[in-house]
């Protein structure tokens, strides 16, 4: 699928559908910020188009077929006085509101609207003042996102006639940004998809060294370094919570270490780690999961997908900063070898740890992870990772949650997911959680009890991050959709790498 900028007029586009943004007037006086119809049709991205249409616009509306609400769509066949086999008005919302995130929602909305028909070409006309770079990039990356499925392994053929080739965003005057804009949309968007296809993948085909070898093949293509520390040098450097947690499973597991570390940044002073934890399958260990929804245990990774498609991104996108990502890869099986609930390991940081439950893993990678990224020099940290089941049930899936052990660093990282339409919301980590975290045996346990269970597993990395500023996003709430959305497929959703991208890019020392 290509997207292009053009600058040939609507009038002119010959396209199988030719879509006008459309925004629906708030009426004066309204309460709530609600939005009502007004009397008059909606203003389309494209100047004249109802009398262009014999008044169709005026029609739709007046049979409240289409009032310009935000993703409602309307579809005319071979519109008089257009070159264009469809029409297609898309709802805006009210245009004051309309902003990155109604653009992107709105851009897959119709994308997967026209898919759906076996239109292969279409046309968004962004007349007037919309075409700005900040849109024009959200709108490249909705359709990008909203174009991705899950389905690398169906092989139904119906799929292969159902396939978008190309967009034109038909714009009033092409300008260098607005390409670069273009190009920023198209990197971002690409690089959250191959994490989505990364995290779709199944647990017997995507192993922690198949994904060290999707990340080494991903690096070698962008330029980037790529370490793989393999078993037998995690044991020399006594990893002891990563290899506790890996030992119960027949696949080996590894450390991806990706660079970006340009010769121009190397004398820099901050430079950014981004973590992800890795457990391509989640069986609870010896404390097993109850059956029902395992299945989805193959997400458990979607942290080290997340940093390992930030990398992708940042490749190309160059930010200011040295940045680093490392992701702690295992399986978490119950075995005759498997870690059992009361051992004993030793982090790499050197505190030992009781592991009360071996179904709470993530921390345990994590927590070496962190330590080594702390010595190989990263002076920030932030990492994502599918930590707790109680995230979901405290924010429920529209947010992930932020924890951190320092306010400023937090507060860009929010900022960063604010800009970039990621809900995230910051919970509390005060000292007096460490309370909940008490081993009769060891210095830490692994598990904090039954309350705070989110905020309790943070504190517990809080331990191994060498006081280092850090960000931990627990993204077990918004990493997996169970059911799609208009503008977005069923599935891993990717979230959390745009926060990560743009923290990398807007940093300033
Ligand atoms: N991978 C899970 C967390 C999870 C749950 C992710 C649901 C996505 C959806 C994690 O390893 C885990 O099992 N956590 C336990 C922690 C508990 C044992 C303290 C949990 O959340 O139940
Ligand atoms: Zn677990
Ligand atoms: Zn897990």
């Amino acid at each position: 699928m290509e997207i292009i900028l053009t600058t040939t007029p609507a009038s002119e586009l010959e396209t199988g559908a030719l879509v006008a943004l459309a925004f629906c007037k708030a009426k004066n006086g309204d309460k709530n910020g609600e939005i009502k119809p007004a009397d008059t049709p909606p203003e389309t991205s494209i100047d004249g188009l109802d009398a262009a249409v014999g008044g169709w616009v005026s029609e739709v509306y007046a049979a409240r077929e289409f009032t310009g609400k935000a993703l409602e769509t309307v579809l005319l066949h071979r519109p008089a006085g257009l070159k264009a086999a469809r029409l297609v008005l898309a709802g805006g919302g009210s245009k004051s509101k309309f902003g990155t995130c109604e653009a992107r929602k709105l851009a897959g909305t119709v994308l997967r609207k026209l898919k759906a028909k076996g239109v292969s070409d279409f046309a968004l006309c962004l007349e007037g003042d919309l075409a700005t770079d900040a849109i024009v990039e959200a709108l490249a990356e909705g359709l990008i996102l909203g174009d991705f499925e899950p389905d690398a392994h169906k092989t139904d053929p119906k799929k292969a006639d159902k396939k978008i080739d190309r967009i034109r965003l038909s714009v009033p005057e092409a300008s260098a940004s607005l390409t670069e804009a273009l190009r920023r949309g198209t990197i971002i968007a690409e690089a959250q998809n191959f994490t989505r296809t990364l995290v779709t993948e199944p647990a017997n085909l995507l192993t922690p060294l198949k994904l060290a070898s999707h990340a080494s093949a991903m690096a070698a293509e962008f330029g980037l370094e790529c370490e793989i520390l393999d078993e037998a040098r995690m044991k020399q450097l006594s990893f002891g919570a990563l290899l506790g947690v890996a030992q119960g499973s027949a696949e080996p597991p590894c450390l991806i270490v990706l660079k970006y570390v340009p010769s121009a940044l190397a004398s820099s002073s901050d430079h950014l780690a981004l973590v992800g934890k890795g457990v391509t399958f989640d069986t609870g260990g010896i404390s097993i999961k109850p059956s029902e929804g395992m299945e989805k245990m193959k997400y458990d990774m979607a942290g080290a997908a997340t940093v390992i498609g930030a990398m992708r991104a940042l490749a190309q996108l160059k930010p200011p900063i040295p940045v680093t990502a490392f992701a702690p890869c295992v399986e978490n099986m119950p075995s005759e070898r498997a870690q059992r609930p009361g051992d004993i390991v030793t982090s790499y940081q050197g505190k030992t740890i009781e592991v009360l439950n071996t179904d709470a893993e993530g921390r345990l990678i994590l927590a070496d992870a962190l330590t080594y990224a702390v010595r190989q020099g990263c002076t920030h940290l932030i990492d994502a990772a599918t930590l707790t089941g109680a995230i979901a049930i405290a924010l429920g899936h529209l947010y992930a949650g932020v924890f951190s052990n320092n306010e400023e660093f937090q507060s860009k990282v929010i900022a960063a997911g604010k800009l970039e339409g990621e809900r995230l919301w910051a919970f509390p980590m005060d000292d007096d959680y460490n309370d909940y975290l008490k081993s009769a045996f060891a210095d830490l346990p692994n598990i904090g009890g039954r309350y705070g269970g989110s905020i309790t597993a943070s504190k517990f990395l809080e331990n191994f991050v060498e006081s280092k500023p850090w960000v931990h996003l627990d993204i077990a709430s918004t990493a997996w959709l169970d059911d799609a959305k208009p503008h977005f497929a069923k599935g891993p959703t990717g979230l959390s790498i745009r926060t990560m991208i743009r923290l990398a890019l807007d940093w300033k020392a």
